[in-house]
């Protein structure tokens, strides 16, 4: 039985503040830890065992998943004191994954694809490594892959900087999507008690060896890494899972919703448990709720990302913004991010009445935790 290894102990800078409190694979998308989702999807595919390689805030892992019984999963830790990179980390699950091939995930991506059509055309081809791959239209911040398009073979893996596109606008490139099927002869190539990069130190060896192989996939696929790329993978996962009817649409809406009055919502929204939000309130499209979170009267929000415990005041109106846990905004609070830029408050944030934080430019505007805003922030 294949089994799979994930990521997860990156320290999720690019995500900060997000990222001082929650590690960047627990951030929810759709109201569930990203990682929770690719386990998930894993189990469809019939895997049991799942290795999580955890580092960074490792125990916000641990004391989520435990040993994998309530996914109905056996889930095994490994545990690195400082990070050791993307093979270090495998290295020293080696033991627990040897004798057969298996799945390794960057657990930071959103994804819905068919681990077992992957794994079949990986035994089908003999390599020690299958690449799942996905074209996208500026490959600058990923691995890009050169292709033999007859044998599907890698002939190079260049990891993000190690890419110079052609001169004037980027061209779309297959790009390494994170998730690979290997087998354990891959060990080979890592040396032990090393910080040692997959991507940078022994993908670009599997390649000359022609010993690589890419899968493209189909099917929706992000990968989380900036708060633009967060809060538009939730939106994307969103339509999906209304378009493949996971679930239907109400289930996506908690039956503990308290409506009060008339309340307009435009589909699709996910909502957690036990919100309430009161009359002449307006919420969607795009809009993801956590846990009990109160949105009072003649509120508007849209494309945004709200997560547990915050409370929102009256006549308050959000667009293209994610905020954390705890927060309070109060009354007639604008907050107004734009398709490059975000407004982005971490957790227990409170913005005082009427204030307007409004972005125009391609930087978010972040608040740090705890942090009390008194005065509008304007970024053009
Ligand atoms: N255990 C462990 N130890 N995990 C790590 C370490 C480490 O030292 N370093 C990174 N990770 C985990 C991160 O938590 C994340 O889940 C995953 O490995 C990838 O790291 P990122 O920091 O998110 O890398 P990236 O997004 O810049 O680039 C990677 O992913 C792209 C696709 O999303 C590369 O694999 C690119 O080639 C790829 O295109
Ligand atoms: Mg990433």
């Amino acid at each position: 039985m294949t089994r799979a290894i994930i990521l997860s102990g990156g320290w999720g800078t690019r995500l900060r503040p997000l990222t001082c409190t929650i590690p960047k694979t627990m951030i929810p998308v759709v109201n569930r830890p990203v990682i929770e989702r690719q386990m998930l999807l894993l189990k469809k595919a019939g895997i049991k065992e799942i290795v999580l390689a955890v580092s960074v805030m490792a125990d916000a892992l641990k004391q989520y998943f435990k040993d994998g019984a309530s996914l109905g999963l056996n889930i095994l830790y490994t545990e690195e004191t400082r990070p050791m990179g993307t093979a270090g980390a495998i290295k020293l699950a080696e033991e627990l994954l040897e004798g057969e091939n298996f799945f390794m995930l960057n657990g930071d991506v959103i994804l819905n694809f068919d681990f077992k059509e992957m794994l079949k055309n990986h035994e089908d081809h003999g390599g020690i490594g299958t690449i799942a791959s996905k074209s996208v239209d500026d490959p600058s911040r990923y691995g890009v892959l050169i292709i033999n398009e007859q044998t599907m073979q890698i002939e190079k893996f260049l990891e993000k900087d190690e890419y110079s596109p052609p001169e004037g606008e980027p061209i779309p490139m297959p790009i390494n999507a994170g998730v690979y099927v290997l087998e354990p002869e891959v060990f080979k190539y890592i040396p032990t008690k090393k910080k040692v990069s997959i991507e940078r130190e022994v993908f670009p060896i599997l390649a000359e060896e022609k010993r690589l192989y890419h899968y493209p996939i189909t099917g929706i696929w992000k990968d989380i890494g900036k708060p633009t790329e967060l809060l538009d993978g939730n939106i994307l996962l969103l339509h999906d899972i209304l378009k493949n009817h996971v679930i239907k649409r109400d289930n996506l809406i908690d039956n503990s919703l308290n409506v009060e009055g008339k309340v307009i919502i435009y589909p699709p929204c996910a909502i957690g448990e036990n919100v309430i939000i009161r009359k002449n309130c307006i919420i969607g499209p795009n809009v993801i709720i956590g846990d009990n979170v109160y949105i009072d009267s003649g509120t508007e929000i849209k494309d945004t990302l709200i997560y547990n415990e915050t409370f929102i005041s009256k006549n308050v109106k959000i667009e293209r913004s994610i905020i954390s846990n705890d927060c309070h905004v109060k009354n007639g609070v604008i907050l107004k991010g734009n398709k490059k830029g975000l407004v982005i408050l971490a957790s227990n944030v409170e913005i005082k009445e009427n204030l307007r934080l409004i972005n125009k430019s391609r930087d978010d505007i972040t608040v740090c935790h705890h942090e009390v805003i008194k005065e509008n922030i304007e970024y053009y």
